[in-house]
């Protein structure tokens, strides 16, 4: 298989999916729908929208029934990034190559866009009932992103991150962030993708573990990229965390045994995806690629 050309197939699927559930600019609100679509069609990798697919095939899954969901979890994403830029959280001004959306269309718009995201999400998610006669799967996958985005998931991890900039962090602490900030929402993917599958439930918690371990490796390496990467290369600005004085992997051990942890992770995470029954060569080779991501 060639990798390089199968993910950039599996990119422009993403894409288009997407693209389909975007709102209309137009009408009095029509600034907002602007600045909601600034951000998500800035790029960006796409990768929880192509986990989604790439499980609900692992799984035997076929057709359009993920679709909603691929595009929901990329508006979930996108509003975690909205509102991560802004200046009360870590005040950046550039994500996916552009000036964030606050430096364009101004704080009120960025924290509302970023909302309305979260709660097209929503709308998006619920349009899956009319593709299916199995409702419960619906409602299942639903739950699963509903939890893993809130208190309970992402925004959890947020809060306990912005509280803690510029304090020293127990290391059980900082795996609850990035258990929560980043990994909460790639275990989302993967496991709406499993569900929506009709996956067993042993199946669903050795995903949600594998997607865990892959989360916590994908937060360490942008921990990596943030103190070794370009501006030009991530499309978001370096030294972040040094600026907001955070602590992550990288500040307490080193890039070196950081890297030497991320490869841990991944390469348990694809042991415990190969111990399923079912294969997927390209979602194995996706998961090994992100060890050596450069963006
Ligand atoms: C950035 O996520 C935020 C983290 C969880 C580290 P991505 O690196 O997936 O960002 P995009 O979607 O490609 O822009
Ligand atoms: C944020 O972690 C993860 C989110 C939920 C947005 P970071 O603050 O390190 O993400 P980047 O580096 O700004 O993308
Ligand atoms: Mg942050
Ligand atoms: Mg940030
Ligand atoms: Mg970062």
């Amino acid at each position: 298989m060639n990798f390089k050309e199968e993910l950039k197939k599996r990119t422009e699927d993403a894409e288009s999916v997407i693209r389909k559930y975007l709102p209309e600019e137009k009408g009095f609100a029509r600034t907002m729908a602007e600045a909601m679509n600034y951000s998500m069609t800035a790029g960006g990798k796409r990768l929880r929208p192509i986990l989604i697919r790439e499980t609900y095939r692992l799984f035997g899954g076929e057709g359009e029934l993920c679709e909603p969901f691929m595009a929901a979890m990329e508006m979930i994403h996108t509003h975690s990034l909205i509102h991560d830029d802004l200046p009360a959280l870590d005040n950046d001004d550039y994500r996916r190559g552009r000036l964030t959306t606050h430096k364009v269309y101004g704080e009120a718009m960025g924290v509302l866009s970023g909302v309305a995201l979260l709660n097209r999400a929503y709308e998006v998610m619920l349009t899956a009932f009319d593709l299916t006669e199995d409702k419960e799967r619906v409602i299942k996958a639903m739950q699963i992103m509903a939890g893993k985005t809130g208190i309970n998931g992402m925004l959890g991890g947020q809060s306990v991150d912005v509280e803690n900039d510029g304090k020293p962090l127990r290391r059980e602490m900082l795996d609850y962030i990035y258990k929560n900030k980043t990994s909460a929402l790639i275990e989302a993917s993967m496991m709406t993708g499993a569900v929506l599958a009709g996956a067993s439930e042993a199946e669903i918690r050795t995903v949600e573990q594998a997607a865990g371990e892959i989360g916590l490796a994908f937060q360490i390496q942008d921990d990596i990229l943030d103190v070794t990467s370009t501006q030009e290369e991530l499309g978001k600005p370096i030294h972040s965390d040094e600026k907001n004085n955070k602590v992550t992997y990288v500040s307490l051990m080193g890039s070196a045994a950081a890297a030497g942890k991320v490869k841990e992770l991944s390469d348990h995470a694809v042991e415990l995806l190969a111990g399923l029954s079912r294969k997927n060569e390209f979602l194995e080779l996706l998961v090994e690629s992100l060890v050596s991501r450069r963006k």
